[in-house]
């Protein structure tokens, strides 16, 4: 018997079926609830999409109670012990591991693609010294349309091969530039020699050595960081690559929307967020006070909480431990211990426990890019490298999945019924 939900209208005292499949019903069916032929139908009312799913995925499976992540039926623990980012970011895209040949042929394409035009680098030039490198990203990604027109052939299969080796390639080069720029020091062409993170530390740190040599465990650590954040399904800068994607504009402009959505400090931004927040707290003693004023309602414990995980985050698990290997090399981040402590307030206070709040994956990230020596200004950026792969992933599937059209919600409308125009002079 196929699963259907049985809908009485009270308004109407009519029945109706409505199918459910993989556990949701289609809003459309809705439509069907009428009180008069002529009305639009029944509607649902959604605000931030609490429980409304956008698409069906094949792409990454989040259970938000038990703490799962898994891309392409990978679990993360799995992919973070074992894989590499570029080997993640081909999976994620393309849906399956790759073999080693395969592997080789998209590790050299991703080499071949580092470079960034000329023109592009005078064009970062031109941001002022203090710039934000993550508006710098966002506004270089839009500018990638102009330099690569053919990009807006998005249903040739070849052209969009080309425009993923790129992105994935050159987003890295673009966060670096911007590194460099705010900090004055000339860029630093990559290096096909290294891996894709030994290139990236290459690009923002060498000074005058003829060769950058990659420190292995800052290397691994970055990776594992880049396979943690390279997708998290349906998130707020996702939806608003498939939502400016179903346009049918671009990938790059596409991708500049989604960057923007990253930055702000609920989403992406939040790593930023939380070391301003630990350097503010500043020493032990001020986390009882701070902790009451999150609970009094004034700011909020950055790094905690989710809208999907409703226990700890498995990737702030990983962290913990890359977190430690980190340290080894650099020393400890004096700010560890003030974020140590507020996580084991908060894990046994009432306010946080009945809300189901936990450490999310931006909680100790931060603290490992600052011991790595990156400025706070570069924690957005450092968290849109890796998600370029997830953003390609569900771009594509969204151009491919014959269910989407230009993604176009409703709304309810609450303002004022028709009324006619008042002269200037008869207002008020
Ligand atoms: N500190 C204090 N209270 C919180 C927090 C927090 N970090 N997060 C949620 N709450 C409270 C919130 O005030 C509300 O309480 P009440 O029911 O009394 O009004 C309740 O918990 C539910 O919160 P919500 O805002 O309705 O939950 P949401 O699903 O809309 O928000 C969130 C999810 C991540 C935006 C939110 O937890 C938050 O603002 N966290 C801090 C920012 C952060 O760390 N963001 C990074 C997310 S992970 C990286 C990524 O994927 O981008």
């Amino acid at each position: 018997m196929p699963d259907t939900l049985t809908i009485t209208d009270n308004r109407t005292g009519k029945q109706y079926e409505v199918p459910v499949a993989d556990g949701a019903i289609r809003a459309t069916d809705l439509r069907q609830l009428k009180v008069t032929a002529e009305d639009a139908g029944l509607a649902t009312y959604d605000p931030a999409f609490m429980n409304t799913a956008s698409c069906r995925s094949r792409i990454t499976y989040i259970d938000g109670d038990q703490g799962i992540l898994e891309y392409r039926g990978y679990p993360i623990e799995q992919l973070a012990e074992r894989s590499t980012y570029l080997e993640t970011a081909y999976l994620i895209i393309f849906g399956e591991l790759p073999t080693e040949t395969q592997l080789q042929e998209w590790t050299t394409q991703i080499t071949l693609h580092t470079m960034l035009h000329e023109n592009i680098k005078k064009l970062m030039e031109a941001f002022q010294y203090d710039a934000h490198p993550m508006g710098v990203l966002i506004s270089t990604i839009a500018a990638f349309s102009t330099f690569y027109p053919d990009a807006k052939k998005i249903f040739d299969e070849q052209s969009r091969k080309k425009q993923i080796h790129r992105l994935i390639a050159k987003v890295p080069t673009i966060a670096a530039y911007a590194f460099r720029h705010s900090i004055g020091r000339p860029y630093n062409y990559p290096d096909n020699d290294l891996s894709f993170t030994g290139n990236f530390l290459n690009m923002l740190f060498r000074m005058t050595e003829l060769k950058y040599k990659v420190n292995p465990a800052l290397e691994r650590a970055l990776d594992v960081l880049f396979i943690l954040h390279a997708d998290h399904e349906q998130n707020c800068s996702t939806s608003a690559m498939r939502g400016i994607g179903s346009s049918q504009v671009d990938p790059y402009s596409a991708m500049a929307g989604a960057a923007a959505a990253l930055y702000g400090p609920l989403h992406g931004g939040a790593n930023e967020a939380v070391l301003r927040m630990l350097n503010e707290i500043g020493s032990m003693q001020n986390i009882p006070g701070f902790i009451k004023r999150v609970k009094g309602g004034e700011g909020r414990l950055m790094g905690f909480g989710h809208r999907v995980y409703k226990s700890y985050d498995p990737r702030a698990k990983i962290i913990k431990q890359t977190a430690d290997e980190v340290f080894a090399v650099t020393g400890r981040n004096p700010l560890l211990d003030i974020a140590l402590e507020l996580e084991r307030i908060a894990l046994q206070d009432e306010y946080f426990v009945s809300r189901r709040l936990y450490p999310n994956v931006d909680f100790y990230s931060g603290l490992i890019y600052q011991a790595m020596g990156f400025p706070v200004e570069m924690f957005p950026v450092l968290f849109a490298i890796p998600r370029t792969a997830g953003w390609i992933a569900q771009w594509e599937e969204m151009l491919l999945d014959p269910e989407q059209k230009i993604a176009r919600p409703k709304q309810v409308y609450i303002g004022q019924t028709r009324r006619d125009y008042v002269a200037r002079d008869r207002r008020g």
